[in-house]
């Protein structure tokens, strides 16, 4: 870890939804152009950590945030942090697959048109860069202005990713991106995903072990809203320090 530059580093984070403490005391670095699994089992917390990074719990009505999440050095847990420009820099793709009901080209182009871009041709590349980053293209270029609903699950994933890549973040946080896709388009998103880490940071929510020690770098095991052990992936399963982790990654709860 020490030879790692740190892309996110947490502390002290506490998130509530109303009386429910659904994070407590997280402390966490989360290093850059790596990928970062966060496993554990339902409820423990893992969807509204990633949350709180882009600060999309901002959304939910009744939560409160208290800690620190130093991005680049900057806290974006203060109140006069821009969140549109902060969900440019860290993208998010959620477990379903959700393409607007509109063109293939019109979803990838949205989050440029948005941030002021409205050159033609401009769009056209930004298009074709982000399809061919997210190993799309070539299964839909002949069918850009076709809905983006044509699409197949693991295609309109790897849209979304698209989609993501488009607006050029930094990082990106995936929640359990490939829960609904079968085992060849997972192993697609999975090979993309590394290939992504080069340019990105990436944390991925995920229940699949075998996915979390085959494609992340790092894992952080949370438990009950706690981050109970935090290491090398290879590490983590292999010899994990926490008779809980040791629990969770072998099957015996979760
Ligand atoms: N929008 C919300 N409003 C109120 N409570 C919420 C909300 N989202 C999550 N919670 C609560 O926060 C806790 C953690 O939930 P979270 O969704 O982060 O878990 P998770 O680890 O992502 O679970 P899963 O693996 O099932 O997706 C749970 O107690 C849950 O009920
Ligand atoms: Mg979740």
């Amino acid at each position: 870890m020490s030879r790692e530059i740190i892309e996110i580093s947490v502390r002290n984070l506490n998130l509530w939804y109303g009386e429910n403490h659904a994070l407590i005391n997280i402390g966490i670095d989360i290093p850059k152009n790596r990928i970062t699994a966060l496993i554990g089992p339902s409820g423990c917390g893992k969807t509204s950590f990633i949350r709180c990074l882009n600060r999309m719990n901002d959304l939910i009505p009744g939560t409160k945030m208290e800690g620190e999440i130093l991005v680049g050095g900057e806290d974006i847990t203060r109140r006069d942090v821009d969140v549109v420009s902060l969900r440019k820099k860290i993208g998010m793709v959620f477990q379903k697959p959700n393409p607007f009901p509109s063109s293939i080209f019109d979803n990838i182009a949205y989050g440029p048109r948005i941030h002021g871009e409205n050159n033609k041709e401009r769009l056209v590349r930004i298009v074709e860069d982000s399809l061919k980053r997210a190993a799309l293209w070539d299964e839909v270029k002949d069918r850009l202005n076709l809905s983006a609903l044509s699409l197949s699950g693991g295609q309109q994933q790897r849209l979304c990713i698209a989609r993501t890549l488009a607006v050029e973040p930094e990082i990106i946080l995936f929640d359990e991106p490939c829960s609904a896709l079968d085992p060849i388009s997972t192993s697609k998103i999975e090979d993309l995903m590394v290939e992504l880490r080069k340019r990105y940071t990436i944390v991925i929510v995920t229940h699949n072990m075998q996915q979390a020690a085959r494609v992340s770098d790092y894992t952080a095991f949370f438990l009950n809203g706690e981050l109970i052990e935090f290491d090398e992936t290879r590490k983590l399963f292999k010899t994990p320090r926490e008779k809980s982790t040791e629990d969770y990654i072998t099957g015996r709860f979760g």
